[in-house]
């Protein structure tokens, strides 16, 4: 049995899992721009958030089964650093891509969560809508980050230079 085929498998079921996610948000988000019902709006952000949450289970196929195929390739520690720099940076940029869905994205949610909650109050604060059109603007920036990281990841892996 061939366990490079094993682990790669179970790597591409991560990033198969990882690249919908990336596509599920941004078309949530547009349902979240598009909706003009607060309700409705509240309700794609929930949904946002749940996709949030599904993320660490990609990350964790993603990196047990990269562990794998380095121990199957007999790539170590030490190679990241030498003939294997490619796959060290690869996981560099898949760090900063877990540390940014980790910390930007829950309080971008949990920030337009309240600021829709004030909304749909009889009287809301002036400043709301400017608020969320910031917070708008910062969720594009992430979605664009983190396919910007993702490509340069799978770049990094296809010619490995
Ligand atoms: C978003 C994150 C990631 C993406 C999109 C990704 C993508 C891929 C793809 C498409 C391959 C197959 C390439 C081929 O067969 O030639 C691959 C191979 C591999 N990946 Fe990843 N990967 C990711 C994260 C990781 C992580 C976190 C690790 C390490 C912990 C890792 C380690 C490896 C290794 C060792 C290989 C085999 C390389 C070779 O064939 O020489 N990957 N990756």
């Amino acid at each position: 049995m061939d366990w490079l085929y094993i682990s790669l498998f179970f790597h591409l079921v991560g990033v198969g899992m990882i690249f919908t996610l990336l596509l599920a948000g941004p078309i949530v988000e547009s349902n979240y721009r598009w909706e003009n019902d607060i309700r409705m709006k509240q309700h794609a952000t929930k949904m946002l958030r749940n996709i949030g949450l599904l993320s660490p289970f990609g990350a964790l196929v993603l990196v047990l089964s990269g562990i794998a195929n380095m121990i199957v390739l007999n790539i170590t520690f030490v190679d990241l650093f030498g003939s294997d720099f490619w796959l060290g940076l690869k996981i560099l940029l898949f760090v900063v891509l877990l540390v940014m869905g980790m910390a930007i994205s829950p309080k971008i949610a949990k920030q337009r969560a309240l600021l829709l909650d004030q909304m749909s109050q009889q009287s809301p604060p002036e400043d709301v809508n400017d608020k969320l059109t910031s917070l708008n603007g910062e969720q594009t920036l992430f979605f664009v980050a983190d396919w910007v990281l993702v490509i340069a990841i799978l770049l990094l892996t296809l010619f490995k230079p």
